[in-house]
């Protein structure tokens, strides 16, 4: 008895077309009749587990049935023979030690592999020799284990290496996916999939490329993903930038500067002063600078892992305000008018200079008359075009390029004498002074006073130019009577 070879091919087509067609359907639908089908469960199996080939609408009066693996009728694809009559199983050549036969025409796979994966082909041979055929699908996949992401080059250099990152291990009827920053990855100019989206090849990295990079497997029954990795991108140095951006600087002064540039790893700093290296460090500081400290600082910065380097110059004028005292100051036609001479506490005050002259370098105000060793409040200078607050600065106070200084809201404190130190491109100086009183606002001050007398004079100290000073009480005349 072969009921195999007994099968005539030419009936076997149209079953073959059915069964397959069938078998891409993951689930199964009961048949509407009475027909033979085969159910998997589960439709999806994990490697090293088990699956059971359900056998639905065994027919009657069997005589024998038939596994196969496969979609073909081959004898050296049949796993076993079950015969009804003495419910023996036959193995066959594709038989592994891992199937079981049921009575009711079931097949179970155990400890499946990838290779037991496809079609399973039940034949039913009845006692009128008549066969009838059904198929099941068997799908097998791992379950994923976690990937991992490795590199081919742990420092690459920003602008010119290629990484290839893999996403790892490499396992078949896998899909591979990739993020970046979180992102699902689509390819670009420089980043690109290969071997199956397991590699991803970036050129020519930059600093953006840093990452984090994750990766993740898929299959039908599984997914994982690796944990994130983050590219070590050397890069720079950058342009460097001293700091503070200023160019001038008061003589007697500490001079503090500092260099910055992106550098990964950080960059080595080396300093010269016109030319001569002066310090290997980031920062320094010359104490008490004077004019000797004028000249060109450059900051040479290296990045020893990019072997790229850097340079930035700095061009520093160091002022002496104070310095040029040797030259006695000259006698001139310049003065300066306090508008208004008399203010109102609160009130902007404006020390107009006339006559200032040509051929001037800057000038300097101070509060009060003599100015050797006092704190400026600024200093103007012609050439640069710019006013550098002194020691003595409060805020308030403008200088403008035609030498007038603007102070404003002034209090009681403000009230005195300024003076205007020129100083000539010669370097000789030349002096010229001010003053301007400052009064409180007038129903403020002395309330009982107000019918008596003017209120201009409400709060100055008593001058001799005033006619309304007869109009004054004896008992509050004189200094600071309000
Ligand atoms: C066939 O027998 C097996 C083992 O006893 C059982 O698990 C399975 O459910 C049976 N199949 C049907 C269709 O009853
Ligand atoms: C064998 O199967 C055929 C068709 O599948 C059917 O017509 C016939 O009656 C069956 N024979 C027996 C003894 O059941
Ligand atoms: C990923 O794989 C690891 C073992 O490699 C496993 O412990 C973990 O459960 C898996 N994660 C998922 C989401 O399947
Ligand atoms: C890493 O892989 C990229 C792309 O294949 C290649 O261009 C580069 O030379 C490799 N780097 C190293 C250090 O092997
Ligand atoms: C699984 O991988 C094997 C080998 O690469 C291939 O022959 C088979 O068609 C794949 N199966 C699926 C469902 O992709
Ligand atoms: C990095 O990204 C920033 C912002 O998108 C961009 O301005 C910069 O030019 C990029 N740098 C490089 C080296 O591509
Ligand atoms: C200048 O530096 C000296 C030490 O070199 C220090 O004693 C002094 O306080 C500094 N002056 C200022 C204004 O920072
Ligand atoms: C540097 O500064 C000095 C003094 O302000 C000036 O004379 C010189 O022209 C400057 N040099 C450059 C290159 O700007
Ligand atoms: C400035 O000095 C130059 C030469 O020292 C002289 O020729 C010029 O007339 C002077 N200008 C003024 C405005 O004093
Ligand atoms: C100087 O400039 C200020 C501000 O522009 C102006 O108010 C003032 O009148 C000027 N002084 C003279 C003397 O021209």
């Amino acid at each position: 008895m072969k009921p195999s070879s007994g099968l005539p091919s030419g009936r076997l087509i149209p079953w073959q077309g059915l069964l397959l067609t069938a078998s891409l359907l993951t689930f199964w639908n009961p048949p509407t009749s009475a027909q033979l089908t085969v159910e998997t469960m589960p439709s999806i199996v994990a490697e090293d587990s088990n699956v059971l080939l359900l056998v639905h609408n065994l027919p009657e009066n069997l005589r024998l049935y038939r596994w196969y693996k496969g979609a073909n009728i081959f004898k050296s694809h049949r796993i076993a023979v079950y015969e009804t009559s003495t419910q023996a199983v036959r193995p066959g050549s594709a038989y592994s030690g891992r199937e079981t036969i049921y009575p009711n025409g079931s097949l179970l796979l155990q400890n499946v592999r990838q290779e037991d994966m496809g079609l399973y082909t039940l034949i039913t041979v009845n006692t009128s020799r008549q066969t009838q055929q059904a198929s099941g699908q068997v799908q097998v996949y791992p379950m994923l284990p976690k990937p991992s992401i490795t590199s081919n080059n742990s420092n690459p250099v920003e602008g010119q290496d290629s990484v290839e990152l893999m996403c790892e291990p490499e396992i078949q009827n896998t899909t591979y996916l990739w993020w970046r920053n979180g992102q699902k990855f689509l390819g670009s100019n420089r980043l690109r999939l290969s071997k199956g989206n397991t590699a991803l090849t970036l050129l020519r990295v930059t600093r953006n490329d840093t990452g984090p990079y994750e990766c993740g497997t898929w299959n039908p029954l599984s997914a994982n993903q690796s944990d994130p990795v983050t590219l070590n991108i050397l890069y720079g140095p950058d342009t460097p930038l001293i700091l503070p951006t200023d160019s001038y600087f008061r003589s007697g002064t500490n001079l503090s500067l500092s260099c910055h540039a992106v550098s990964k790893p950080p960059a080595k700093f080396t300093w010269l002063f016109n030319g001569r290296i002066l310090r290997s460090t980031q920062q320094f500081v010359i104490p008490k600078i004077s004019a000797r400290n004028t000249g060109y600082y450059t900051c040479l910065v290296h990045n020893f892992a990019t072997h790229l380097s850097g340079t930035i110059v700095k061009n520093i004028t160091v002022f002496a305000s104070v310095l040029i005292f040797w030259n006695p100051p000259i006698t001139a036609q310049v003065t300066i008018e306090a508008v208004p001479f008399d203010a109102t506490e609160g009130k902007d005050v404006l020390l107009l200079v006339h006559n200032l002259p040509g051929n001037i370098s800057g000038y300097d105000w101070f509060k009060g008359k003599i100015v050797y060793n006092r704190p400026a409040i600024a200093t103007y200078l012609i050439e640069p075009q710019i006013t550098l607050p002194g020691p003595a600065y409060s805020h308030r106070e403008t200088v403008y390029p035609n030498g007038s200084l603007l102070i404003q809201k002034v209090t009681q404190k403000d009230a005195g004498v300024y003076t205007l130190l020129i100083v000539h491109t010669d370097f000789l100086t030349q002096k010229a002074s001010g003053q301007f009183h400052v009064h409180r606002p007038y129903d403020e001050c002395c309330p009982s006073l107000l019918q008596t007398i003017q209120p201009s004079h409400c709060g100055q100290r008593s001058g001799a130019q005033d006619l309304q000073e007869q109009h004054i009480p004896q008992s509050v005349s004189g200094e600071g009577w309000c």
